[in-house]
């Protein structure tokens, strides 16, 4: 069986990495065909396996948009042949709703909507088209002239990062990351539900919330004490309760329970204070201090501008950086995106 992904077009490689990265922590076993941006399909799935995966995969992703389980693909030619060759009833109950999405594609897509609902009424029996409330939504990714056309089994919370930009929550403070990169950066740390995840600059909280609301147990610090009691009212507005918050400066940083990962956006620029530490030498102590914290197998995931050189400060702490990602915020500031772990002796 197959799973439709039609993923953000907001970055280039980050929603694959992300899929890539929670695919692997969840031991998602399936063969990934990136058709194009934006649209990926996950293939040979097991029967007893799909329903599992496709619940992981919408309570998880940040920049999927949506998750659909594939019926046929198809395309422009053989449409007719191919809407016939599917037994509509074992995926419709009583009525149902076409709506296509182009990705790279020209054909128009009022018209194959259209086109593709007739062909499932002529090949059907008691079931009728309902566009307002449809009981069924069958979901057609258009790519050039193929038709990947597929069944929405269960919903992602589309809503949920335009509820948790930061400007909409209790305890607001510029410099706080958008949801859905926050989301990514915890994806990509491989962190699974129930494990510690650890933001030692945790500012409002924002990471701490993406975390938490995919399950995992947060543990927040910052410097400052107004941060700390900031992030304490962000996680209990979004219902997070399984939490703990300080104020400490990151290099007296001592865990009882070594983490399963790190992820965080360290202070960097004007905008942010660093305490009484100067610009980069953040990140080196940054680093010293929270090797000791984290389990052997944790991954780091953090943030950093592209002027400062993280390769040389992790060697000699003794991680290794094993993915990067380059975020352009404008003509003189590039964010790079680090996925760390310690070095395999
Ligand atoms: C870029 S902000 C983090 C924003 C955060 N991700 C959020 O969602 O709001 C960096 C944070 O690091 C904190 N900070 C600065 N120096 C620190 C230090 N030496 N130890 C711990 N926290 C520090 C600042 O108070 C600030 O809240």
């Amino acid at each position: 069986m197959e799973l439709l992904c039609i993923q953000s077009q907001e970055h280039p490689e980050l929603p694959l990495a992300e899929l890539k990265a929670v695919m692997e922590c969840e031991d998602i076993d399936a063969a990934i065909d990136d058709v194009a941006e934006g649209l990926v399909v996950l293939k040979d799935i097991s029967d007893d396996k799909i329903e599992g995966y496709y619940k992981i995969l919408t309570r998880r992703l940040g920049y999927t948009h949506e998750v659909h389980e594939m019926i046929i693909k198809s395309n422009t030619e053989k449409l007719d042949e191919d809407i016939k060759s599917v037994d509509w009833s074992e995926y419709i109950d009583e009525n149902f709703a076409v709506r296509v999405k182009r990705l790279h594609s020209q054909i128009d897509t009022v018209a194959t909507e259209r086109r593709i609902g007739t062909l499932i009424l002529e090949n059907s029996e008691n079931i009728k088209v309902n566009l307002s409330k449809p009981k069924t939504l069958i979901r057609v990714a258009a790519f050039e002239n193929d038709l990947y056309i597929a069944i929405e089994r269960f919903k992602l919370n589309k809503k949920h990062f335009e509820k948790s930009k930061p400007h909409k929550r209790p305890f607001f403070y510029p410099g706080s990351m958008n949801p859905k990169l926050a989301r990514c950066m915890v994806n990509l740390s491989r962190i699974k539900e129930g494990e510690l995840l650890l933001d030692p600059f945790c500012g409002t909280g924002g990471i701490l919330i993406e975390a938490g609301l995919i399950g995992c147990k947060v543990v927040g610090s910052d410097i400052y004490w107004k941060m700390q009691n900031g992030t304490a009212i962000n996680l209990d507005y979004y219902g997070i309760t399984d939490y703990r918050t300080f104020h400490l400066d990151v290099r007296e940083l001592k865990m009882y329970e070594k983490v399963a990962s790190v992820v965080t956006d360290p202070p960097y620029g004007i905008s942010t204070s660093t305490g009484d530490v100067d610009g980069e030498e953040i990140f080196k102590e940054f680093f010293y201090s929270i090797y000791d914290n984290m389990r052997d197998d944790a991954y780091l995931c953090m943030a950093s501008p592209h002027y400062v050189d993280l390769n040389p400060m992790v060697d000699e702490v003794g991680f290794e950086i094993v993915e990067q990602y380059g975020i352009k915020m404008h003509r003189s500031l590039t964010r790079i995106i680090s996925v760390i772990r310690k070095k395999l002796d």
